[in-house]
C-alpha cells in the first residue's frame, strides 16, 4: 500500500464556479498543494446527471479547468483531469456497485433533496455517491477535502473501502473527509440562510460568480442581505447570519482571525461600508484568477494538453487498481 499521504478531491461542471466553491474548496487545494501528492478532478461524469445539454457540458468542463489553473494549481504539484478521460472511474463503479446495498445510497441526504418532488430521477442520481466513492478510493486517497455537504458522502466511500476490503482482502485505504473549518459554508447574497450555490447562480443577488467582473461583485455584495441592526461581529444568532457570512468571506480571504476581523471593522458605521471593504478584497482575490483564465481560454489546444497529461498519469494510478479489483473479484484479465 501507497507510503506517500494523497489528497482527492472533484468538482463538478455544472453551472457558474462561484464563491463558496473557491473560499470552500479550490482556494484550500492550491494552498496545501506543496504538502501532499494531490488529484483534482472535473467529474464529468456526475455532472451528467444534472447538466444534460451537451454543448454547455463540453464548454463547462473547459471552462472549470481553466479556472482552476488559474486559481494556482500547479501541474508540477497536482494533477488535474477530466473524469470521463479516465475509463477506470466508471468501471471502478460497475465493480464498486456490485458489493454497495441500495439501502446505503437511498440514505444519502443529496439524494433524496434532489430526488424529492421529481416524478422520476435517473439512476444515475441514486449510484452518484458509488462513482464518487471509486474516484476516490482507486486513488488510495487518505484525505478528500470537500465541503461540509459531501461529508456524507465520503463517510460513504469509508464504508464502501472497508466492505470490499472485508470481502475481497486488503485493497483500498479507507479515506477521511476533510472539512475547512473557515469558508466551510459561504452563504448565499440574497439570503444567508442558504449555502450559495452555482446551482442558484442565476437567481439575481445569491452568488458572486468566480468570473464576474468587478462592477458586477461590488454590485452582488451592495445588495447582500444583512439585518436592521448596526453591530459588525460575528454571531450564530440567525438575525445576524448577513453579516455573519460577510465577515466569514472577509475572514478566509485576508486570512486574519476573528478578532482581528471585528477589529479591522471596529471604526466602521453602517453596513454599507462593511459591504463594500469585503467587495473590495474579493475583487483583489478574483481579479488575476479572471485575468489568468481568460489568458488560458485564448490557447484551448494547449488548455486540452495540459488535461491529457493530468489525465494520463491518473490513469497510471487508477487503471491497475481496477485491474487488482477485477482480479480479486473473479474476473479473467486478459
Ligand atoms: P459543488 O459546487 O456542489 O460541485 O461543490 C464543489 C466543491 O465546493 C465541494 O467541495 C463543495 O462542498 C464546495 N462548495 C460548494 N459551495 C460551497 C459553499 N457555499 N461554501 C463552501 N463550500 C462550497
Ligand atoms: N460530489 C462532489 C460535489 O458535488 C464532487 C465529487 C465527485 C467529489 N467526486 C469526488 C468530491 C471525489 C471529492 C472527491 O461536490
Amino acid at each position: 500500500m501507497k507510503e506517500i499521504k494523497r489528497v482527492f478531491s472533484g468538482v463538478q461542471p455544472s453551472g457558474d464556479p462561484q464563491l463558496g466553491n473557491y473560499l470552500g474548496a479550490f482556494k484550500g487545494w492550491v494552498d496545501r498543494q506543496s504538502e501532499k501528492e494531490n488529484f483534482f478532478c472535473v467529474v464529468d461524469l456526475h455532472a451528467l446527471t444534472v447538466t444534460p445539454d451537451p454543448e454547455q457540458l463540453v464548454s463547462q468542463t473547459r471552462d472549470l479547468a481553466a479556472i482552476l489553473f488559474a486559481c494556482g494549481l500547479d501541474p508540477k504539484k497536482s494533477t488535474l483531469f477530466v473524469q470521463s478521460h479516465v475509463p477506470a472511474h466508471a468501471e471502478g463503479c460497475w465493480l464498486l456497485n456490485c458489493v454497495t446495498p441500495l439501502g446505503w445510497l437511498e440514505r444519502m441526504t443529496q439524494f433524496k433533496d434532489k430526488s424529492e418532488g421529481r416524478g422520476s430521477v435517473s439512476t444515475a442520481l441514486l449510484d452518484y455517491p458509488v462513482l464518487m466513492a471509486a474516484d476516490i478510493i482507486l486513488y488510495d486517497a487518505h484525505e478528500v477535502p470537500v465541503g461540509e455537504d459531501q461529508k456524507q458522502h465520503v463517510e460513504l466511500a469509508r464504508d464502501i473501502a472497508n466492505r470490499f476490503n472485508s470481502i475481497y482482502g486488503e485493497t483500498f485505504v479507507v479515506p477521511e473527509p476533510v472539512i475547512p473549518d473557515i469558508g466551510g459554508r459561504v452563504m448565499g447574497l440574497n439570503d444567508p440562510m442558504v449555502k450559495m450555490s452555482k446551482s442558484y447562480s442565476h437567481i439575481r443577488g445569491h452568488a458572486v460568480r468566480m468570473l464576474d467582473d468587478p462592477k458586477e461583485i461590488e454590485r452582488s455584495f451592495m445588495r447582500a442581505v444583512t439585518d436592521s441592526g448596526n453591530e459588525i461581529r460575528f454571531s450564530e444568532e440567525e438575525e445576524k447570519a448577513g453579516v455573519n457570512n460577510l465577515l466569514g468571506i472577509y475572514k478566509v480571504i485576508t486570512g486574519k482571525n476573528e478578532k482581528e476581523v471585528e477589529r479591522d471593522f471596529e471604526s466602521v458605521r453602517g453596513y454599507g461600508d462593511l459591504k463594500k471593504t469585503v467587495a473590495e478584497v474579493v475583487v483583489e482575490e478574483l481579479t488575476p484568477i479572471r485575468e489568468q483564465y481568460e489568458h488560458l481560454m485564448d490557447d484551448v489546444a494547449e488548455l486540452d494538453r495540459l488535461l491529457a497529461i493530468g489525465a494520463e498519469h491518473a490513469a497510471s494510478v487508477s487503471m491497475p487498481k481496477v485491474r487488482e479489483m477485477k482480479e480479486k473479484m473473479g474476473l479473467i484479465v486478459p
